[in-house]
C-alpha cells in the first residue's frame, strides 16, 4: 500500500529518498523519515494545525502518562479488530500512533500517523520510526479509496466523506470525543458558568455505531503539569495572565477526564 499524489491521485512510490508519481511529481523524504504532501496551494495558513508550543505542552503532558488510560482502552479496540492496515489522522507527535504500533507489532502491517502541523510530524517521526508519518491535511487523505481496514480520530477534525471513502467495507473508525465533564475544573478557572459539554447522539455517514465506552479518571497535577493541560486545550487563548500565574502555583490542581470512545463500521 502507497500513498497518492495529492496533486494528480495516481499512487506514488518511494524511489532512493524521494516520493515520485508517475505524472513525475516529486515529495522528498525528510532526514526524519516523513513526507510533506501538503502542496502550497492546498494550506490554509502559513503553518496550519497546532503550533509548536501546543505540540511541545501536548509532548510533556502525555508523556507523564496522564491519558494513557485513554491510549490502552483504543488498544484494546484495536488487537479485537486486528487492522492489517491503520490511519491516525490528526496524530499531533505521535503518541498514541507509537502506542498503536507497539500493541499491534504482531498483527498490523502498516501503521500511518497524519497530521497538518509539520512541527508535530517531524517530532513524531523522530522519535517514532515504527510509524509512517506525512504532512497532509484530514479533507484531502493521501490514500486510495477502500485501502485503509482501520482509522482513529483522536480530538482531531476530519471530513465524514473522506473517511467513507478510505475506510474498507467492514472496516472501522474510532473516535475519541470529550464528554460533559471533560477538565470542568480547568474550565471553571476561565469560564463564570461552566457548560457541560453536551452529550448529543453522533452519527458518521457511511458507517454503523458499534460499541461506546465512556472512560475518565479523576488527574492529580503539579503546577506545570496543569499549564501544559491548559496550553494544548482550544480554550487556553481565553485565559487571563492571573489564571496561568494561579495554575502554575498549583502543587495539586486535581482535575476529571471524561472521553467518548466510539467505534464505528463501515457499511457495505
Ligand atoms: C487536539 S489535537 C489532537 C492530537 C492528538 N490526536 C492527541 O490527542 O494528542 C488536534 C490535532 O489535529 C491537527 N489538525 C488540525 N486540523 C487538521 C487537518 N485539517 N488535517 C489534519 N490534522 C489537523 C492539529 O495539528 C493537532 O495535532
Ligand atoms: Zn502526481
Amino acid at each position: 500500500m502507497s500513498y497518492l499524489c495529492p496533486l494528480c491521485h495516481s499512487p506514488l512510490s518511494l524511489d532512493e529518498k524521494s516520493f515520485v508519481c508517475p505524472q513525475g511529481h516529486q515529495f522528498d523524504k525528510a532526514k526524519e523519515g516523513y513526507v510533506n504532501l501538503l502542496p502550497v496551494q492546498h494550506k490554509r495558513s502559513r503553518d496550519p494545525g497546532d503550533s509548536s508550543e501546543m505540540m511541545q505542552a501536548r509532548r510533556a503532558f502525555l508523556d507523564a502518562g496522564h491519558y494513557q488510560p485513554l491510549r490502552d482502552t483504543i488498544c484494546q479496540f484495536l488487537k479485537q479488530a486486528a487492522p492489517e492496515s491503520l490511519l491516525d489522522i490528526g496524530c499531533g507527535e505521535g503518541y498514541y500512533t507509537a502506542g498503536f504500533a507497539d500493541s499491534l507489532a504482531e498483527l498490523t502491517q502498516d501503521i500511518w500517523g497524519l497530521d497538518v502541523a509539520k512541527v508535530a510530524i517531524r517530532y513524531a517521526a523522530k522519535r517514532y520510526p515504527q510509524v509512517q508519518f506525512c504532512v497532509a491535511s484530514s479533507h484531502r487523505l493521501p490514500f486510495d479509496s477502500e485501502s485503509l481496514d482501520a482509522v482513529v480520530r483522536i480530538f482531531a477534525p476530519c471530513k465524514a466523506e473522506e473517511l467513507a471513502r478510505v475506510v474498507k467495507p467492514g472496516g472501522i473508525v474510532i473516535t475519541a470525543t470529550p464528554g460533559p465533564r471533560h477538565l470542568m475544573q480547568l474550565k471553571g478557572l476561565i469560564y463564570q458558568d461552566v457548560m457541560l459539554h453536551s452529550e448529543a447522539a453522533e452519527s458518521l455517514p457511511g458507517f454503523v455505531e458499534e460499541e461506546t465506552k465512556k472512560t475518565g479518571w479523576p488527574m492529580t497535577l503539579r503546577g506545570q503539569e496543569a499549564v501544559a493541560l491548559l496550553q494544548m486545550t482550544p480554550f487556553a487563548w481565553r485565559a487571563r495572565p492571573e489564571v496561568w500565574e494561579a495554575l502554575a502555583a498549583e502543587t495539586a490542581f486535581a482535575c476529571e477526564t471524561d472521553f467518548v470512545v466510539r467505534v464505528w463500521r463501515r457499511e457495505g
